[in-house]
């Protein structure tokens, strides 16, 4: 093997997904340079707890406690970070960049809190950062609206991104497990984050939409731009009532373009049951894109997990080892170029159609008194049914608006809340179509 073809490895962070990219770098080398004629070499492996086992054996020269001790080794040329979480990942992505490394990372936190500061890093050390395994796992959607998709405009785009609360979601509608249980069963998989309340209260899905709209649309979204909801109130009863209806729940996170606005949000959604996006069940995540030229596109596949996340932070390696070998490229190849959005469209003036389901007391004109008040903000009702009392003196209305203006739906339903007819939260879904 020529070892002018060798590119030296630095993996920090041994996890799940780190154990899944040292695995194949050790066991995929020969198939890895057939395909490529680029040798992969595994130089150093670094976690704070080499005690645990994994199921790939690494040799012991191999392995360090001391991230510094692969951020500086001279040979070393690409450092791959798998610890997740900002601290003390971003110091030693930093340090990285700085000390002349290209970096992989699958850190849609980091990436979404930095970017700004990692891609100027990157941008002026003249060093690639890919980071295909932070949105979406094993589907290569990075590389399909940075590279594939390059000539379009893009009007929207919206994906299930979190396989934790797909899956959650997936394991109500089947009418199987319940929230709790799904849960512990994504967590042993190793799907959730290691706080998973990350997952389910749809910060996680948030973090990789920050990541979407800067390729897609050029615009750096921060966190507290986007409206997040996550499935912490979402019932196997609304899900029920949904399903009624031809609808199914989805969290999603939606970017979309109205003229020179941007709007970005994460909530639970209502879809209809025959929309590609509705039957992603399970760890799966889904991204539906509509652009220009392109018209409508889904991307499907398996989100989250130890080798189709691997898959995807093998693909960047491979890319950046055939950039150093070949000088395919160079430099920080964000495209941050497009302008086509101005400004960021606020949560209140969004339209939506909405699910609302009203626990109220079982009373004459309980119903009159709720759509007197919607009628008052021009809230338009669609469809509407009372149903069964499930327990004694309550009863669940629920129903379907006509497109409405967000902040007319939250004056109206602080007005309902308040209307004394009410004896539990009011539950809202939006949906989309
Ligand atoms: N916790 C994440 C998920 C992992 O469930 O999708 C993949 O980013």
């Amino acid at each position: 093997m020529s070892v002018k073809n060798r590119i030296n490895i630095g993996v920090i962070g041994f996890g799940t997904i780190g154990s899944g990219v040292v695995k194949l770098l050790l066991n995929s080398r020969k198939l890895f340079y057939d395909r490529t004629g680029i040798d992969l070499n595994l130089k150093l492996v670094c976690d704070k707890d080499l005690r645990s086992k994994r199921d790939v054996s690494v040799p012991k020269s191999l392995l360090t406690g001391d991230a510094d001790k692969v951020i500086r080794h001279p040979d070393i040329d690409v450092i791959v970070e798998l610890i997740g979480g900002i601290h003390p990942a971003k110091e030693i992505v930093i340090k990285a960049l700085s000390a002349g490394k290209h970096v992989v990372t699958a850190n849609k936190l980091l990436l979404a809190s930095y970017g700004d500061v990692i891609f100027k890093k990157a941008k002026q050390m003249n060093r690639e950062i890919f980071f295909e395994a932070s949105v979406a796992g094993g589907i290569p959607i990075i590389k399909s609206i940075r590279e594939g998709l390059q000539a379009n405009t893009f009007y929207s785009i919206m994906g299930i991104l979190n396989g934790t609360s797909n899956y959650i979601l997936s394991g109500m509608s089947g009418g199987g497990a319940d929230f709790k249980e799904a849960l512990k069963e994504a967590q042993s998989k190793g799907f959730a984050e290691a706080d998973p309340s990350l997952d389910i209260k749809g910060v996680d899905s948030a973090n990789k939409l920050v990541i979407l709209s800067l390729l897609a649309f050029g615009k750096k979204v921060s966190m507290k731009d986007i409206y997040i909801e996550g499935i912490e109130g979402i019932s196997p009863l609304d899900i029920q009532y949904a399903k009624e209806w031809g609808y199914t729940v989805k969290l999603l996170a939606i970017a979309k373009r109205d003229g020179d606005q941007l709007g970005v949000r994460v909530h639970p959604t209502l879809l209809p049951s025959e929309h590609l996006l509705s039957s992603v069940s399970g760890v799966y995540n889904a991204i539906f894109i509509d652009a220009d030229l392109v018209g409508k596109q889904v991307y499907y596949g398996q989100g989250a997990g130890k080798m189709p996340t691997a898959s995807a932070v093998l693909g960047d390696i491979m890319d950046i080892a055939s950039t150093i070998i070949h000088g395919k490229r160079s430099g920080c190849s964000v495209a941050t170029k497009r302008t086509e959005i101005k400004k960021l469209k606020k949560m209140d003036d969004t339209l939506t159609r909405y699910y609302a389901h009203f626990s109220t007391v079982d009373e004459p004109g309980v119903l009159a008194k709720i759509s007197g008040i919607l009628g008052s903000y021009s809230i338009s009702i669609a469809s509407v049914v009372q149903k069964e009392r499930r327990e004694a003196h309550v009863v669940p209305i629920v129903m379907l608006t006509h497109e409405a203006r967000e902040k007319d739906m939250r004056s109206a339903l602080k007005k309902i809340n308040n209307l004394g007819i009410i004896k539990r939260k009011s539950i809202l879904i939006r949906l989309e179509s």
